[in-house]
């Protein structure tokens, strides 16, 4: 008897120790999606066989037209546009979770296709956490072999140009012509073949390219400031929606994958990057927008980006004094090298690519797209 109580003392202890809060809560919230998912699925289709024999189930049909219409808007949303018309109505937060506790028919019924998304993204989670925290599948060294790496990536590229020969129709706000290059199609393609490389790059170890991957990564940077500052110069919409569905999309993955695995947010340096990026990109637009149509004060404002770079990055000592509040955020412990300041891994990869996002956005002012 002591001997059980002992080894469950023990059991929990050891669960205790192992799990951080955030484990255990991401977990059970994981099961609990996972189950009203399953049980929306479960009444989605008993209701499907029950109008199978009635021929007339009119609610399921109007539920179906209205999941896909999300998913339309979702796509028109990812091209950067606003759905016009079709604001979607926010039920109050609290009362949907409620709702949700109880296992609300009508409303699993309703979130099918959300609760589904939820579930494969706790899936995926939990693989993560099964492959690099547990002992259950076996580890193995990275090694990089030049004609795998090549031939994957060949692979890809064909596979990706059978999809990539259709014609989209990107016009400029202004002037109504097509973008010829360089428009949101294309750069998203281009993005997508580097951010395929930089996996593979860090799955295989691939030290020969590190030189490209660094003019990949810039090259992305690039982007994020063409980009952003394109999409803010023609629609002018620095709305605090828009602005958080954009730190959401940049951001939710790799949250949620900080707090499974309990990793520091700086590990994954790309996303701090990138948000830090896009943020600087909407500050300099955004303050004092109603000027922006004038040439003199965009120039200023080109000036005045790097001038904030060559302050933070370049005088020694204030990078320290600006990011210090934020340590919590971005600090991060290297095991390999546990004497340094906790702020250098952060000061090491934002400071890598720090002006090339301004020249992505003096491009894109003198971009012919409006
Ligand atoms: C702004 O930059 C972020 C980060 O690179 C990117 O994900 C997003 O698509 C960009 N927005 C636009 C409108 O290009």
């Amino acid at each position: 008897m002591a001997e059980a109580l002992a080894s469950a003392g023990g059991l929990a202890m050891a669960a205790s120790t192992s799990f951080t809060p955030g484990q255990l809560s991401a977990f059970l919230g994981f099961l609990w999606v996972l189950a009203a998912w399953v049980h929306a699925e479960v009444l989605f289709h008993g209701k499907n066989a029950a109008s199978l024999k009635t021929h007339s189930d009119i609610n399921l049909s109007d539920m179906d037209s209205s999941s896909n219409k999300g998913e339309d808007q979702t796509m028109l949303l990812e091209e950067g546009g606003q759905v016009a018309g079709a604001k979607p109505v926010y039920a109050s937060f609290t009362s949907q979770m409620l709702r949700l506790f109880c296992m609300d028919q009508i409303l699993l019924l309703e979130h099918r296709v959300t609760l589904r998304a939820i579930s494969e993204l706790g899936g995926h989670l939990l693989y993560f956490y099964i492959c690099d925290r547990t002992n259950i599948f076996g580890e193995s060294e990275k090694n990089y072999s030049r004609d795998l790496f090549l031939f994957l990536y060949f692979l890809l590229i064909i596979v990706a140009a059978i999809t990539s020969f259709k014609v989209h129709q990107d016009k400029s706000t202004f002037t109504g012509k097509s973008i010829l290059y360089l428009n949101r199609h294309q750069t998203e393609e281009w993005k997508g073949w580097m951010q395929v490389l930089f996996l593979m790059y860090h799955y295989f170890n691939a030290k020969e390219i590190y030189n490209a991957i660094r003019v990949f990564i810039a090259a992305y940077v690039w982007m994020t400031g063409f980009g952003n500052f394109s999409y803010y110069y023609v629609r002018k919409d620095f709305s605090l929606g828009r602005f958080a569905q954009m730190m959401w999309r940049l951001n939710f993955f790799v949250a949620f994958c900080c707090i499974v695995l309990n990793n520091d947010y700086t590990l994954y340096y790309i996303c701090p990057m990138h948000t830090l990026f896009t943020l600087m990109v909407y500050g300099a637009l955004g303050i004092l927008n109603k000027y922006n149509e004038i040439r003199s004060v965009i120039a200023i404002k080109f000036v005045g980006c790097f001038l904030v770079v060559i302050l933070v990055w370049e005088i020694p000592g204030v990078f320290e004094i600006v990011w210090s509040p934020f340590t919590f955020l971005l600090g991060y412990d290297d095991p390999s090298k546990p004497d340094l300041p906790r702020l250098h891994e952060w000061h090491f990869r934002s400071g890598l690519d720090r002006y090339i996002w301004i020249v992505g956005m003096i491009y894109a002012y003198y971009h012919p797209t409006g």
